[in-house]
């Protein structure tokens, strides 16, 4: 089709159900805002304009959409006098819209709209040539919705309003969805002419499908089969409803190319992750923002991943991680904390109780039990003892630590950056590393050990310790030791 597509997206509403100080459209699901999915799902029909229309907390809201879709134009409505109000608001913003193109209004609250469902219905309204075509719905429970009245011959006369609806009429099922398609010129002309004489007292978009039927043109209606689709969240509890339908859609595509989900009710996926087929998700684990899996990955159980990215066959066990990058073969937890920064490379490990920041460890190096890895760089087959901590902060500022290839550093060691450990390097057990080690060297920093014979006896007389010290003192000399 050759005609320019301008889309028009509502959302200067309110949205006082919500109970929020977060206006409507930018409450989260699927790791988006809800209008995120709405311009998302927009934008994949690659329209020559989007303009969206912002009213309530639109301080908060345009910002939002700017950062989504920096080419949308911003329509400001400031009183919200109606949804016809809201699009002549718009074709104004606009300026010249070509009257040979088609303009589709949707609305930022509908988060499981999909693309494919806008581009089925603006190739149907085209196809028709009709004036204006209505995405409609067969619903049981029609109240709230605009109804789609017919004439004699079947053919749509007018959409009328809940409020203004004959009793007749409240029982007709068939339901304007709100998405809308409209031959351009056919807008342009009847905008101006919608006026507010109902109920409510605001200028309804419906309107121009009672004003094109009397103008003898063609008004087509398209069913959607998946209702949800334009269904909007007014409250919190339709909210997490939508928010666990589009989950479950989106863990359902993603097992239909390939990945293994132990159990779907127990996982989350957001819309922007990524994973490969054979990547298995184990249950209780969340894949969020645009983390990518790698093929063969076994994430999970009870885990949660933020913006990472996880090699291929790499594993990760009881886990949280934001902004890491995992290797690929790499094996990480159970019970570690991946922060920003951290890069892991292939086959390495990072264990059991492990926090990472801002620390490359290098291939094959391993930070496997009990420690805090900060602001460092781990070489390539290095193995860090248990319980060591990497001190980056020296109370005002934070500091790096590099330790080098293949070094070998013991357990409980205490690394006081800025300091570096070179390769082959070693380090005794409980060190405080507060100097350069040399490549080779072995580090100790503990003096030599002292021991105080019979300390417990003559110290901690009558104790069970003593005893036992005089016991053993007793075999020692009797050849039994
Ligand atoms: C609207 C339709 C109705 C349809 C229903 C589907 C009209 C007159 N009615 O009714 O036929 O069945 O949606 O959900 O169009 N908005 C503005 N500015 C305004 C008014 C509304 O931007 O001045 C936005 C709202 O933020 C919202 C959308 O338009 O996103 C729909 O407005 P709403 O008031 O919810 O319309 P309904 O009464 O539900
Ligand atoms: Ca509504």
């Amino acid at each position: 089709m050759t005609d320019q597509l301008t889309v028009i997206v509502l959302a200067a509403g309110g949205g006082t159900r919500m109970k929020s100080k977060t206006p409507k459209v930018l409450h989260r699901i699927g790791g988006r805002s809800m209008i995120g999915h709405v311009l998302a799902a927009v934008g994949s029909l690659e329209p020559h304009r989007v303009v969206t229309v912002v009213g309530h907390q639109r301080e908060l809201v345009a910002p939002h959409i700017t950062e989504l879709l920096p080419e949308a134009v911003l329509a400001v409505q400031e009183e919200q006098l109606g949804t016809g109000h809201a699009v002549r608001i718009a074709l104004e913003a606009l300026g010249d819209v070509p009257r040979a193109g088609t303009v589709l209004i949707a609305y930022g609250d509908t988060p499981l709209l999909e693309g494919a469902t806008l581009r089925a219905f603006t190739e149907s309204h085209r196809g028709a040539q009709a004036a204006v075509s209505i995405l409609s719905g067969i619903v049981a429970d029609p109240h709230g919705y605009g109804r789609i009245v017919r004439d004699a011959e079947g053919g749509v006369e007018a959409i009328v309003e809940e409020k203004d609806a004959t009793d007749a009429q409240r029982a007709i099922t068939e339901i304007n969805s709100g998405i809308l398609a409209f031959d351009a010129a056919f807008l342009l002309d009847c905008i101006g002419r919608i006026d507010n004489d109902n109920s409510k007292g605001e200028y309804y978009l419906t309107d121009a499908v009672g004003l094109a039927h009397r103008d003898g043109l063609t008004v087509a209606a398209h069913a959607v089969d998946d209702a949800l689709q334009t269904e909007g969240a007014n409250d919190r509890v339709q909210l997490a409803e939508l928010g666990r339908e589009l989950n479950r859609r989106i863990v359902t595509r993603w097992m239909a190319s390939g990945v293994t989900v132990m159990d779907p009710a127990t996982t989350w996926i957001d819309a922007d992750a990524v994973l490969a087929a054979d990547v298995t998700i184990l249950p209780g684990t969340q894949v969020l923002g645009k983390t990518v899996i790698a093929e063969d990955a076994v994430v999970g159980p009870d885990t949660t991943l933020q913006d990472c990215e996880i090699g291929a066959g790499a594993r990760v066990v009881r886990t949280h991680g934001q902004l890491a990058v995992i290797g690929a073969g790499a094996t990480v937890g159970p019970f570690a904390y991946l922060r920003p920064g951290t890069l892991l490379g292939a086959n390495g490990k990072i264990g059991t109780f492990v926090e990472t920041k801002n620390a490359q460890i290098g291939e094959g190096a391993k930070v496997p039990h009990l420690s805090y890895v900060g602001d460092a760089e781990i070489g390539e087959g290095t193995n860090i003892g248990a319980g060591t901590i990497f001190a980056n902060y020296d109370g005002s500022a934070k500091h790096r630590t590099k330790v080098g290839r293949f070094a070998k550093t013991g357990s409980n060691n205490t690394f006081v950056a800025p300091v570096e450990i070179g390769d082959g390097a070693g380090t005794g057990g409980g060190t405080v590393v507060r100097r350069n080690v040399p490549p080779g060297a072995l580090a100790v920093s503990g003096g030599p050990q002292r021991n105080l014979p019979g300390w417990a006896q003559s110290k901690r007389p009558g104790t069970a310790q003593a005893e036992a010290a005089a016991a053993a003192g007793k075999d020692e000399q009797s050849g039994n030791g």
